[in-house]
């Protein structure tokens, strides 16, 4: 007889196994099923984040800013080095080593909250008696049942037409992240988030780098200012970035070959060494027997779920990127935590308004809120202020003082409605903005509070001065 659980999770990525430890914490008895094998065919628990997304990700751009910072940025600091090498295998391997530790973090979590783990693939079977039936297949062959399902399967990379990634020459984020030497010449697909990281990484690397993108403006879902401002610095740091093309054939040989015109309409070639084709990624409901249980999926492909991740089934829930929204870790891992909570019958819930965005760049781009093109085209009057880090003390002092921090506030109430950075630690400064938006703090609030002198933090600060005319430092 199959094993029963309070709640089956299907997907161990930051929804799935955010969700399952959740849960368990809060009494039940939980079974999380996640497919994801190593080079040894073992388990390696975490999805797409951990394995070949966020997690590897960041420690290539660590390792590879590294590498441009101590040819270029250390001289003006009275720090000569002579002789820089690249080892990129070592790269690459400290990079598998990172992730390895996730992996197995993850694991001794299940272990540490009695959440049981099985690996394999987890299909609907049937629904029957107040419980579902999920098969579990290679490596695992097993079933289990459980009165509640929570759906966190994740997302693959979209292809592009008739273009199957061989991760040879047609890399997804997976190749990108494993490309044995630097290539020559590199081309990209989409400049989005994965487009502008990993061609960061690889120009910092040696690689030239040309980005293609079907849209005329750069970074359409930022900010204008903050999307400007990055647009200009990354062409100065020799991205070559080209808005709006039309990519025709491509075709593969010793290289790759790619037609396309450019916003001119003009034809263009380019030859590159290999091409990375970042156009989004399609949520992955492969092999899940939706269709067994009658669970309904959106016209697009998504699981359909309300507000609160309940589907149309009763006790079956779906999380992270299988279902709308955006396609963040940690936009997951809220959903995964408010599902399990509203399970165990309490009111989880995520603030969809309030959750940032980060890219990991460099300089770095993170926000959170709407931005002023938003505000414009919903005719919201609103007041901003901007502050640049050329004005901080501390980034003058690290030697990074690109970008800015902007603030869109109520033009009446005073409230924030957007936060947006682009300069060193945007990712850790746009924490302080998120936690001002979900206490509904006033741009005033954050001009009032002390920030420790000398930090980027203060730029925050006079940002949110600045909305009043009243930046000090400026
Ligand atoms: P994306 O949606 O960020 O960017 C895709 C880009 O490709 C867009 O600019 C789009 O206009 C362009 N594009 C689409 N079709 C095209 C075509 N035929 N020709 C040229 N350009 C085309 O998607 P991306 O970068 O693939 O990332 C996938 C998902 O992974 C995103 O939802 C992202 O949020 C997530 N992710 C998040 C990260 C982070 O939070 N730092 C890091 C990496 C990925």
């Amino acid at each position: 007889m199959a094993k029963h659980f309070d709640v089956v999770v299907i997907g161990g990525g930051p929804g799935g196994y955010i969700a399952a430890i959740r849960a368990a914490q809060l009494g039940m008895s939980v079974a999380c099923v996640d497919a994801w094998q190593n080079a040894k065919g073992g388990p390696a628990l975490g999805g797409t984040c951990t394995n070949v997304g966020c997690i590897p990700s960041k420690a290539m751009l660590q390792s590879s800013e590294h590498f441009e910072h101590v040819q270029h940025g250390l001289a003006e600091h009275g720090v000569e080095v002579k002789g820089v090498k690249l080892n990129l295998a070592q790269m690459l391997g400290r990079k598998d080593t990172v992730v390895k530790q996730n992996n197995d973090g993850i694991q001794y979590l299940f272990k540490k909250n009695k959440v049981t783990f099985l690996h394999g693939r987890a299909s609907f079977v049937n629904a029957d008696a107040g419980a579902y039936e999920i098969a579990i297949s290679a490596p695992a062959n097993d079933s289990v049942t459980g009165k509640h399902i929570i759906v966190a399967t994740g997302s693959n990379p979209r292809t592009f037409p008739d273009l199957p990634f061989d991760e040879q020459l047609i890399l997804s984020n997976t190749g990108a992240l494993d490309i044995a030497s630097v290539p020559k010449k590199l081309g990209v697909i989409g400049a989005g988030v994965i487009g502008l990281e990993m061609g960061s990484v690889w120009r910092r690397l040696g690689a030239e780098v040309t980005i293609l993108e079907a849209l005329p403006t750069f970074l359409g879902a930022a900010d204008e200012s903050v999307a400007s401002e990055a647009h200009k610095l990354f062409v100065k740091q020799g991205l070559a970035i080209e808005l709006g093309v039309k990519i025709g054939t491509i075709k593969t040989g010793k290289g790759v070959h790619v037609e396309y015109t450019n916003a001119s309409g003009a034809a263009q070639v380019l030859e590159v060494d290999k091409l990375i084709v970042s156009i989004g990624r399609v949520p992955n409901t492969d092999g899940l027997h939706a269709d067994a249980v009658g669970l309904k999926l959106d016209d697009r492909g998504f699981i359909a779920v309300d507000e609160h991740c309940k589907t149309n089934l009763p006790n079956v829930w779906a999380v992270g990127d299988v279902v709308r929204g955006p396609m963040l870790a940690h936009k997951a891992e809220e959903e995964g935590v408010a599902v399990a909570e509203r399970i165990a019958g309490q009111h989880g819930h995520v603030n969809f308004d309030t959750i940032p965005w980060v890219i990991y760049t460099s300089p770095e781009i993170a926000w959170v809120g709407k931005t002023e093109q938003q505000l414009k085209a919903s005719g919201v009057a609103y007041k901003a202020g901007s502050f640049p880090f050329m004005a901080n003390g501390r980034a003058r002092a690290l030697g990074d003082t690109s970008g800015l921090v902007k603030f869109l506030a109520d033009a009446h109430t005073d409230e924030i409605l957007g936060v947006h950075i682009v300069g060193p630690m945007a990712s850790e400064l746009i924490s302080e903005a998120v936690v001002a938006m979900e206490f509904r703090a006033s741009a005033e609030d954050i001009a009032r509070i002390c920030h420790a002198h000398p930090t980027l933090s203060e730029a925050t600060k006079e940002a949110a001065l600045a909305v009043d005319k009243r930046a000090l430092n400026f």
